[in-house]
């Protein structure tokens, strides 16, 4: 074989390969799939992932919700359930992938995360690709994937982070967290493909520190870092979420009526919409998207009522939405 149809076979085979790889790493391609992430620890990814992914559920739209975290797994205790597998079961234990599928009553199928793992260094490429692999499985029988992603910036981490076509930064306004968020925007950044980057600042308790974000940070990351990022909605701090995540309760079902649920049905319709619009323009729409959208939450319609009451509670949610041009 000349030294010119040898090079052509190797570069032939290295294609294959990152063909090959990213395809196993993005495990629902063609459905609704988001990652919560954003490097820093206990901003709150896990609280709104789970509640995220059980709106969706409430909605009738099939949700499966799996617990990327690894060696700190607690998607369960905000959802309330007990799951006996997990994710490292079916990895290193020959648990078969059905068994560590848990069916969360009028909920998301939650794979519950690797407690037997303990930290991300020790999840080998592989091993991830073999669960991914798996996940894709479901995508056929079920419409959106949920990722609620670990704290760091380690490989494995950034790789569930990308997995999904809407990556959602969650963050809160202090700016220690604002830097690792920008730091984990900037990792990101030369590894994204095509995907959808969000920006969810939670805990905020003022309006003014919320608009300084809008103004200052998502402007910096857009010319610095060249990433399209769009703000998808702001939580308030909220002593709701506190309680309910000490009772083990899902806020949405515990305390429907508080600003911070509120503000997650109002983000899981503005994730919706976006998916529609996404899909009207490349002519793809799955129908049941569009009715579930048309149909709209009864939170949502509750909320408009006591909107146009003018409750106190409402007009502040309403100057969040104003701002950011939420739809209700
Ligand atoms: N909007 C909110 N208001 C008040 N407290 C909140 C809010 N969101 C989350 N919390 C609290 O913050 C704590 C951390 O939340 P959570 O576990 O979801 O963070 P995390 O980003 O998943 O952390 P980790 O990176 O360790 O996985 C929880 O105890 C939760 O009650
Ligand atoms: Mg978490």
């Amino acid at each position: 074989m000349s030294d010119q149809a040898q090079e052509l076979r190797r570069l032939r085979e290295r294609l294959n390969n990152a063909l090959y790889s990213q395809s196993n790493r993005q495990p629902f391609k063609n459905k609704l799939s988001i990652s919560f992430a954003g490097g820093k620890g206990g901003t709150g990814k896990t609280a709104l992932s789970a509640n995220v992914a059980l709106s969706l559920s409430r909605r009738g739209i099939k949700t499966v919700l799996l617990d990327a975290d690894v060696g700190l797994a607690n998607t369960n205790i905000i959802l309330g359930v007990k799951p006996p597998k997990n994710w490292a079961d079916f990895l290193y234990n020959d648990t078969p992938f059905e068994e560590i599928l848990y069916f969360v009553e009028k909920g998301p199928i939650l794979i519950s995360g690797a407690s037997g793992i303990s930290d991300a260094a020790n999840l080998p490429s592989y091993k991830q690709e073999e669960l991914f692999m798996s996940l894709a499985t479901l995508e056929s029988q079920t419409d959106a994937l949920i990722i609620d992603v670990g704290a760091g910036i380690q490989e494995n981490i950034i790789n569930f982070s990308i997995a999904s076509n809407n990556i959602i930064i969650v963050t809160n306004p202090d700016p220690t967290a604002l830097t690792d968020a920008y730091s984990f925007i900037k990792v990101i950044s030369n590894k994204l493909y095509n995907q959808r980057v969000y920006l969810i600042i939670n805990m905020a308790r003022t309006f003014e520190e919320v608009k300084r974000i809008y103004e200052v940070f998502v402007p910096m990351v857009k010319s610095r870092l060249s990433v399209n990022l769009e703000v998808l909605g702001s939580i308030s701090y909220s002593e709701e979420m506190v309680l309910s995540v000490k009772q083990s309760r899902p806020l949405i079902v515990n305390y429907p009526r508080s600003d911070a649920a509120r503000q997650i049905e109002i983000i899981t319709n503005k994730l919706l919409d976006n998916l529609y619009n996404q899909n009207q323009a490349s002519s793809n729409t799955p129908a049941s998207y569009s009715k579930k959208l048309g149909e709209d939450s009864k939170i949502s319609k509750e909320y408009e009522q006591e909107e146009s009451n003018g409750s106190k509670n409402g007009s502040f949610v309403s100057r969040f939405c104003k701002f950011f041009g939420i739809k209700k």
